[in-house]
């Protein structure tokens, strides 16, 4: 990806970074950080990004197959809330004079993998999306969990951004983080009806084994030389694994109450050696 445009030098953008953050104040243009901070913070939202737009392409079928007209118009203003939060975010990276139109002209965000296949912490494209976002949605039992787990998951991960170093993507995530807590709210009344259901609560529960390994890759591994740097720069805030526990225990507390199972979870780097690549 291209470097920071800014017509200042590293050096003089670097001290002007310094300063901000040695006195804990917002970062709001391209001259007032360093190479290093505009490449994590790029990539950071691109991530953001490119995971709403694959979103809500892979609701869309959910529009025409949702039980009831109601639930279609549910699925519909979800579709639109994720374009609108991709949008928001591609506008960010377009202030931040990143390519965006070339970039989605080159992705393909409805291509999913096949159901069966695990991908762990590998990745199955080259856009930026979580890897949750290759998974396809093949259920409307599959849909609700992906709200009740995913926008969950995402939420927490948002937490972070409300006190992001950098100004307009904090300010930007109030909307997001409200409009994501009504896809939550929807997943958590779903799962919670087909649960309590003795006839749809094995295709529920069925649903939670597929996609809870997949949503406990989705927060990176515990102490990530990566997250150490963003906590320096003040784009993040927690490590990995601190999010990844915060959200693990407010799934539980429901799906304890529900009679939900959550199923045994051994994390990749429990299964590969210590020196392998570790992401962000
Ligand atoms: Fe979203
Ligand atoms: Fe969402």
């Amino acid at each position: 990806m291209p470097g920071n445009p800014s017509k200042l030098s590293n050096t003089e953008r670097e001290a002007r970074m310094k300063e901000k953050l040695d006195k804990a104040e917002s970062i709001e243009s391209l001259d007032e950080m360093n190479d290093e901070y505009y490449e994590h913070l790029t990539n950071l939202m691109l991530q953001q990004a490119d995971s709403e737009l694959a979103g809500g392409f892979g609701y869309v079928p959910w529009i025409m197959k949702a039980p009831t007209t109601e639930e279609m118009l549910v699925v519909s203003n979800i579709v639109r809330d994720e374009v609108r939060h991709a949008r928001a975010m591609y506008r960010l990276l377009e202030d931040a004079q990143f390519g965006v139109d070339d970039w989605v002209e080159e992705m393909d965000f409805t291509f999913r993998v096949d159901d069966s296949k695990f991908l762990g912490d590998k990745r199955a494209a080259s856009d930026k999306r979580v890897n949750i976002f290759y998974y396809p949605i093949e259920s409307w039992a599959d849909f609700v969990m992906f709200n009740f787990l995913m926008d969950r998951g995402a939420g927490h991960q948002l937490e972070d951004v409300k006190v992001s170093s950098y100004g307009p993507w904090r300010r930007e995530i109030d909307r997001i983080f409200k409009e994501e807590k009504t896809h939550i709210a929807h997943g958590d009344y779903w799962v919670k009806k087909l649960a309590l259901d003795p006839q749809t609560k094995p295709e529920i529960q069925s649903a939670l084994d597929r996609w809870w390994p997949r949503v406990m890759s989705i927060f990176g591994r515990p102490g990530s030389r990566k997250n150490k740097r963003y906590r320096e720069l003040g784009l993040k805030k927690r490590d990995n694994d601190d999010v990844r526990q915060t959200f693990a225990a407010e799934v539980r507390e429901r799906t304890d109450a529900w009679g939900l199972t959550i199923p045994q979870w051994i994390p990749d780097w429990q299964k590969v050696p210590e020196d392998s690549v570790i992401p962000g």
